[in-house]
């Protein structure tokens, strides 16, 4: 069969074409499920599992004489470790289905089968766990059994007392078998991994292998808690006549009520209890409800399981050798895949809170592709043990952000590299407060005033000398820059209060910013930080519209006109410029300069415009010219940045890029030029040494 997928469709199952892929998907999927039951991380995460057993139960489907005996579909619990402790009665697994057809298919199959609809079903969640036996003599636990191959499994009794749920006692002195699932709440999980690592061990990749490798682990230096939620409970050898008689008669809705009156713990106070429902339409309703509330769990749920809730509707559908007839499980789609943590970002909020963000492998859960998941804060990233390159669990569920679990730490090659944190913030480059666990700019809500006038300042844009990052915190500190344009209202004497001005750099430092004033149109408006624009582009913007004036008119469509805005940046630079309006107002008050020298503005609307692609400026030397600049400049052109480089050569008529291609017509090449020369030369550019590029642009230098 091959099932649908209630969303998300992914690949639904391993497609398998021949006997040696099925012989070879057998025995991938048994090395999983050995790992899956022994606590150990396997390399398949649960949904590549499950499409590789329905692409083997497919692939038996249509050759019945070939299937294996150790063929992960015919066992009870997916093939499991052999275990010690015979079980009384078998501890079979459930069968899955995917869809609300394939659900409804079931009750109605079920129905004809005990020959009537069922009388009502009890739906619950699907616990992520694992299967436990918690044997009772007498009201006092005495023996916990792993599920195992389900005929037989290990004794695990030494973790009686860690388990809560799991009373040592029950209200009542009765002998019978509690059934349900061990597992870890998230902050179990968190817990354990942090003492795991503190002793030196791996983490765990998820909570259901940590909650295995716990149950499994003897003689541990430290024992940290799991949880127990109780779906069944049986008679045993011992328990009297007349309780297994009674036990045997209750619907599992009244089993789980007592249960809990022993003092089992189970789902019922949980936010997903158990409830029963009348028909397959409130069972569906039950299930979206669930699935809605998954992401918000306390604890891993991997889908709703309903069960004719009566015992004499169980008793007439029976149990077949893997699983019983009277239950199903819904799957809910896999929230959970293994894929690697490329790198990590530290992005400083609105409040100066540095948070670094993990950038994923791109990796498709339930539908949506996921390419970052949130790291907390940089403690977390040690106590996870995190690496770049790690293979890393990634779980999202709902709306919820993304998250590591944790590395899958078997799968590392040893080529890991370990994280590294920033010295200084990120964004401003001021000092970081490490003194609680989420790091925060010393600048705390100025941290991006400072990042953006430091910007502003800087050579490319405004070049005011004097105005470095120490100064421009001082500004901000003192509360006399709360915005660029502030900067130009600056006093001599609020200079001369700062701390370490003195007169000569007061002086200097309101030169600097008298003559930014001057600065052409392209630098304004790069100063300005509009997203999308940098260098180039803003001279690209002022070139075409001459004037801050016309920039400010153009709507998205005129916008588009200037070479390199499509239609997703134009709006998004039209609406900026509209938020900046009032700041641009301001500069424009304290005199700052807001037109290009030597661009025209466009022809209006209609009329042939000289200044769209391929019509650069007003002639110059360079008209028409792609030209790129490397290596070291000499001469007249040797105090000239990159980026005034590149101005240069668009006033003078042509257009500068940073690599060598055949659209390039000439390459400026200086002192230890290299690569970009090679290519020049192999593609037969023109080549021009700095000196002779001088010459045939003087005109044009200032
Ligand atoms: S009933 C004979 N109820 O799911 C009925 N199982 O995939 C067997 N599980 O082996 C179990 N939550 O480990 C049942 N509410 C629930 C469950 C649940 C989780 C597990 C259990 C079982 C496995 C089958």
């Amino acid at each position: 069969m091959v099932a649908g997928r209630m969303t998300g469709m992914t690949t639904p199952v391993a497609v398998i074409v021949d006997a040696v892929a099925y012989a070879q998907a057998v025995e991938d999927a048994l090395k999983a499920s050995a790992a899956y039951y022994e606590g150990g991380t396997s390399v398949l995460d649960d949904d590549a599992y499950d499409r590789l057993v329905r692409g083997i139960a497919a692939w038996e489907a249509g050759h019945p004489d070939q299937v294996l005996p150790d063929s992960p579909t015919g066992k009870v619990a997916g093939g499991a470790v052999e275990g010690d402790v015979p079980h009384t009665v078998a501890m079979l697994s459930l069968d899955n289905v995917f869809s609300p057809e394939e659900f409804t298919a079931w009750t109605v199959s079920l129905a004809r089968r005990i020959g009537h609809e069922v009388e009502h079903f009890s739906v619950e969640p699907k616990l992520d766990g694992l299967a436990i036996a918690a044997r009772y003599s007498q009201g006092r636990l005495t023996q916990l059994v792993t599920r195992g191959d389900g005929t037989a499994g290990e004794d695990v009794s030494h973790a009686i007392g860690t388990i809560e749920g799991l009373p040592g006692e029950l209200t009542e002195p009765l002998t019978l078998e509690a059934r349900g699932e061990v597992l870890m709440t998230t902050a179990q999980f968190e817990h354990a991994n942090e003492v795991r690592t503190a002793h030196g061990g791996q983490p765990f990749a998820n909570p259901r292998n940590a909650a295995a490798g716990t149950l499994r682990a003897k003689e541990r230096a430290y024992t940290v808690p799991m949880t127990f939620f109780g779906y069944g409970l049986l008679p045993v050898s011992g328990t009297e006549a007349d309780e297994a008689a009674r036990l045997g008669e209750l619907a599992h809705s009244e089993l789980m009520a007592r249960a809990a009156e022993l003092g089992v713990n189970t789902t019922a106070g949980t936010a997903v209890p158990g409830i029963t429902a009348a028909t397959a339409e409130q069972v569906l309703a039950r299930v979206q409800e669930i699935g809605a509330l998954r992401a918000e769990l306390p604890f891993g749920i991997d889908g709703i399981v309903v069960k004719a809730d009566l015992a004499a509707d169980q008793r007439s559908a029976g149990s077949g050798s893997r699983a019983p007839r009277w239950a199903i499980a819904y799957k809910l789609p896999a929230v959970e895949k293994i894929t690697r943590l490329l790198a990590v970002e530290w992005n400083v909020g609105r409040t100066g809170i540095i948070a670094p963000r993990a950038v994923l492998e791109p990796v498709e859960i339930d539908g949506s592709t996921i390419t970052y998941a949130t790291l907390h804060n940089p403690a977390d990233i040690t106590r996870r043990d995190l690496r770049l390159g790690d293979h890393v669990m990634v779980h999202r569920a709902g709306d919820v952000i993304p998250r590591i679990e944790a590395p899958v730490a078997h799968l590392r090659t040893g080529e890991e590299q370990s994280i590294v944190f920033p010295e200084t913030c990120p964004n401003c480059g001021s000092a970081i407060d490490t003194s609680e666990q989420r790091w925060r700019c010393e600048q705390g809500r100025n941290c991006h005033l400072v990042a953006a006038l430091s910007y502003a300042a800087g050579r490319d844009q405004l070049d005011i000398e004097g105005l470095g990052h120490t100064r421009v915190v001082q500004l901000v500190e003192a509360g006399l820059a709360a915005d660029l344009a502030d900067l130009f209202s600056l006093t001599r004497d609020q200079l001369l209060g700062l701390e370490r001005m003195g007169e000569t750099s007061t002086d200097n430092l309101l030169a600097a910013i008298e003559a930014a004033k001057g600065q052409p149109l392209s630098r304004v408006l790069c100063a300005l930080g509009v997203r999308g624009t940098g260098r180039s582009m803003s001279r690209r913007i002022a070139r075409y519209f001459a004037t801050m004036e016309l920039v400010r008119a153009a709507d998205a469509e005129t916008m588009q006109r200037v070479e390199g805005i499509g239609t997703e940046k134009a709006p998004s630079i039209v609406a900026e410029l509209a938020e900046l309006a009032p700041l641009i107002d301001k500069l424009v008050a304290a005199g700052v300069n807001m037109t290009e020298p030597g661009a025209t503005p466009p022809a209006p609307a209609g009329e042939d415009d000289p200044n769209t692609e391929g019509g650069e400026a007003a002639g110059g030397p360079l008209a028409g010219m792609t030209v790129v600049v490397t290596g070291a400049m000499t001469g007249a052109l040797e105090q000239l940045s990159r980026n005034q480089m590149n101005e240069l050569i668009e006033r003078a008529g042509g257009r500068s890029s940073s690599s060598v291609s055949k659209k390039t017509t000439l390459v400026v090449a200086g002192e230890g030029a290299g690569s970009k020369r090679a290519k020049a030369e192999t593609l037969g550019i023109r080549l021009a040494a700095p000196e002779e590029f001088a010459t045939l642009v003087a005109d044009y230098l200032t």
